[in-house]
């Protein structure tokens, strides 16, 4: 087989490329090593910078988004009973767009089959060769049978678990790594939202979100310890512990019900350089992890997703490598300021171990001058809609 774009996953990052290349009639073929129901069973974040949602547009897939979204002008940030809001449109004039993951994945799914596409399911073994050269070539095994893949360059569109990263020689990779002392435990609920906003909490028991999906579909998480599991947490404990780190009146008018899903995830900062090497280009979650706190991942993946989308069109209409060229540095230059501005919430929002008097104060004079300084808020609000392309 033959292709000009071998795209290793089947996320959202890679099923995006996939579709923005495929308007432009370039070929792809997608390999995922699960199948299109576990892919969709994963439960992720749903805040989407204009850039994420321009790209939707661009790649024709966003008539679901725009017609079922919700548009947030802002957010609320609360500590202990005090609560303030930073409002996005005031001092950005942009907002953000509250859309499940899932539901994208999904609009991307139903896309990529209407248009035919070739997507290979439940892959085994996926090993790249000759990314350094000028004849790449991706193998892996189905149902048994060594498959083999000509192409001009692979999208590693794989996750933080795939190949395409530990492809790249240890002698050329750096990876910068921060892991956190703590977890989010989350439950998915059949309730309305709390708030028409989220609301960010840092309370003296630790950190809380209310987010949500739709109207009746709310998304709540709480800081936990990384030694929990789900299991350790009922319904009701969780509900409890969620009040008490919320604002009184959210606390009050909170709507509990049963969870649809519940699980937790560690917090971890992670950026490998370069994010190329030769014909191999890493994007998303294979190249950055971020903590959640910012809503960043998928976010950021889709800048990587623009970067290399443009420098592949520029390649294959105008035989200009510079696109290519730079991808590694522009996209780099964007997921270090969302490493930063992700680690700089999860910093100022929750309860580290051994944090001492004077850090909890530090914590506190954090939050109050984001409170009463319209400039920080300026900051805090271009970081959280998303820094340009
Ligand atoms: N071969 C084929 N597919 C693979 C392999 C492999 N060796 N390893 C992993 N995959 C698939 C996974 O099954 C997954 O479907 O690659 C896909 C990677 O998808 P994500 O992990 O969702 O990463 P990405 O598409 O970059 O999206 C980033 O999704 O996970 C969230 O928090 C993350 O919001 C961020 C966004
Ligand atoms: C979510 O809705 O899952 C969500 C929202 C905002 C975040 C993280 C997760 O910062």
């Amino acid at each position: 087989m033959r292709t000009q774009v071998v795209i290793i996953g089947g996320g959202p990052s890679g099923l995006l490329l996939a579709q923005l290349l495929h308007r432009k009639g370039i070929d792809t073929i997608v390999l995922e090593r699960k199948t299109r129901d576990y892919v969709l069973g994963r439960i992720r974040a749903g805040i989407l910078e204009v850039g994420f949602v321009d790209l939707m547009r661009e790649a024709g897939v966003a008539t679901r988004l725009d017609r079922e979204c919700f548009t947030h002008d802002g957010t609320l940030i609360a500590y202990g009973n005090e609560q303030f809001e930073v409002n996005f449109r005031k001092h950005t004039g942009t907002s953000v767009t509250v859309y499940g993951q899932t539901e994208l994945t999904r609009d991307l799914y139903d896309a990529r089959e209407a248009a035919g596409a070739e997507i290979v399911f439940n892959v085994e073994d996926v090993v790249i060769h000759d990314a350094g050269t000028d004849r790449p070539s991706v193998t892996y095994r189905l149902e048994g049978n060594e498959q083999r893949i000509d192409c001009d360059y692979i999208a590693g569109c794989d996750g933080f678990h795939g190949v395409s990263r530990q492809t790249i020689p240890l002698s050329v990779r750096r990876e910068y790594e921060k892991t956190y002392p703590f977890g989010w435990l989350g439950v998915l609920s059949e309730t309305p939202p709390v708030n028409e906003e989220l609301i960010y909490s840092s309370s003296e028991r630790g950190f809380a979100l209310c987010s949500m999906r739709n109207a009746n579909l709310s998304r709540y998480y709480i800081q936990c310890l990384l030694s929990d599991s789900p299991q350790d947490w009922s319904d009701q404990m969780f509900w409890d512990e969620l009040r008490r780190r919320i604002p009184d009146a959210a606390a009050e008018a909170l709507i509990t019900g049963a969870s649809i899903e519940k699980s937790i995830a560690p917090l971890r900062s992670f950026v490998c350089e370069p994010m190329r090497w030769g014909r191999l280009f890493l994007c998303g979650d294979a190249a950055h992890i971020v903590p959640p706190t910012g809503a960043k991942g998928l976010n950021t993946a889709a800048s990587d997703i623009y970067y290399l989308y443009h420098g592949l069109i520029q390649q294959f209409e105008d035989n200009d490598s510079e696109g290519l060229e730079r991808y590694s540095e522009k996209a780099l230059a964007r997921v270090w300021k969302a490493e930063r501005f992700s680690w700089s919430m999860t910093n100022m929002l929750h309860r580290f171990p051994e944090q001492s008097a004077f850090d909890l104060k530090m914590q506190r004079a954090e939050l109050e001058f984001l409170r009463e300084n319209e400039t920080a808020q300026k900051v805090f609000a271009q970081n959280y809609v998303g820094l340009p392309y």
